[in-house]
This record gives C-alpha cells, structure tokens and sequence, in this order.
C-alpha cells in the first residue's frame, strides 16, 4: 500500500474582509504519497499560493481537513504547527527570502541550529549541500552579493538542510528569466529525488510538470488531475 504523507479532506478556504467573503478553495481533496512529486498549475490568482500555505502549516484552512501523517494539522496550537514546519517541510518561494545581515551559509544552517542541532553536523550537511548547487565558492557571501539564480539555490539547500519530508516549492524561479528558472527547477527536481523527498511544486513550466509524478490544475476552486 502506498504510504500517504498529506492529505486534504474537503478543504475550504476562504478570505474575510469586513461584510465580504471570498471563497477560494472548496471541496478540495488531495493525497500526496510519500516520495512522489506533484506539479499543481493554474491562472494566476486561482489560489496555488493559498494551497500551498495550508499545506505547509503556514496558514490554516477554513472547514474541512488536512492531515500530515495521519494527525490533522487542525489539532495543532500555534507554536506546535511552527514546530511541525520547521521539522517537516521546506519551502521554496518564488522570490528569495534570505537573512540580508547572514551570510549563505548561515542562512542555509538557521532552520537547523534553531532545532538545536549540533553545529558541526550542520555545518557539514550544509557543504554538502552546498556543493551540490555549485556554490561552495560563495559560501561567505551575503545575500546581496548573490545573483538571483544563486540566492534561489541557497533557498533551495535552507529548505533541504532539516532533511525535511517534503519540499513545497512556490513558482521557484518566478523572478529569472527563462533560462536560469529552468534550470535552477530541474536542479530543485533533481535534488528532491536523489534526497528522496515529496514534492509540491506550483510551476508554469510544462516541461517541469510533465517529469512530475502527477499534474493537477486548480480551477473552480478545487483540483483536476490531469491524466
Ligand atoms: N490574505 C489574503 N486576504 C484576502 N485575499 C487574499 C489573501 N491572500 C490571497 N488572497 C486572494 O486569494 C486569491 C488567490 O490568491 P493566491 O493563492 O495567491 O493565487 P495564485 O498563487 O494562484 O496566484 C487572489 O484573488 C488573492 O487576491
Ligand atoms: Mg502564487
């Protein structure tokens, strides 16, 4: 049997601002097994950000719910579900969101040193790491001295670096142009599954998508496999 790591059962999420509100997500139901990959595409504005926020524990559906192992997130206090995110996924977004005072191979090793893990088997996972993406080199440098195809790939070994069980990746290379987004996505790709990780991408990129285990769009509010 395959070992379902997420699941969605009937989400709804919806906005509230004064007397109105907006539906987003209704009747959603997803299973993300353990080791595959999905790709989730749609129109901007559809909902993929608000999707991939409730999956990551970053905010909180508004009927229906979404288990991580079996425990729904909804039993989870506020200080719990940080502590689930740190533990349990990492998150890649569209742009960079690096410490600009810590140098890149802080940034990489913050989510790790905050679980109080040891700083020398950090640090070596975070070289390791770091090789991979081919920037060893610009290990000391900081943020603004990284060019965006850089600063992506130092998101990507941060969001590695807790061994976490399932990458969530926001359009990763929404701010490149087209030539480093594919290949910093094919780098994302391939990394995910030499680590054996889940992966939730959100991407525009067809080619992408297509070596995905599955394809979903988000339209009307919920999500179609595309077959
Ligand atoms: N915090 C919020 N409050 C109110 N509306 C929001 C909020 N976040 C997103 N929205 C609205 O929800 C819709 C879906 O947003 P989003 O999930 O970011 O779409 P996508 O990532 O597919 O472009 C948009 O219409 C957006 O304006
Ligand atoms: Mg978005």
């Amino acid at each position: 049997m395959n070992d379902v790591l997420m699941s969605f059962v009937d989400v709804e999420k919806t906005y509230t601002s004064g007397l109105s509100t907006l539906t987003i997500l209704e009747h959603l139901y997803l299973d993300v097994v353990e080791g595959e990959s999905i790709a989730i595409t749609g129109k901007s504005g559809c909902g993929k950000s608000t999707l991939l926020n409730l999956a990551g524990g970053l905010d909180r559906a508004t009927q229906g719910e979404i288990y991580f192992k079996g425990t729904p997130l909804s039993s989870f206090n506020d200080k719990k579900l940080s502590h689930f995110r740190n533990g349990h996924i990492g998150f890649v977004f569209q742009s960079h969101i690096l410490l600009e005072d810590f140098t890149a191979l802080e940034n990489i090793c913050i989510p790790s040193i905050i679980r109080g893990e040891s700083k020398r088997s950090v640090i070596k996972r975070a070289y390791m790491l770091l090789e991979r993406v081919e920037l060893l080199d610009r290990m000391a440098h900081h943020p603004q001295k990284l060019s965006g195809g850089e600063r992506q790939r130092v998101a990507i070994c941060r969001a590695l670096i807790n061994s976490p069980d399932i990458i969530i990746a926001d359009e990763p290379t929404g701010s490149l142009d087209e030539e480093s987004s594919s290949s910093i996505e094919s780098l994302l790709f391939d990394i995910v599954q030499e680590e054996n990780k889940t992966l939730l991408l959100v991407t525009h990129d067809t080619s992408l998508a297509s070596r995905c285990s599955k394809i979903f769009t988000l339209t009307h509010r919920s999500l179609e496999e595309k077959l």
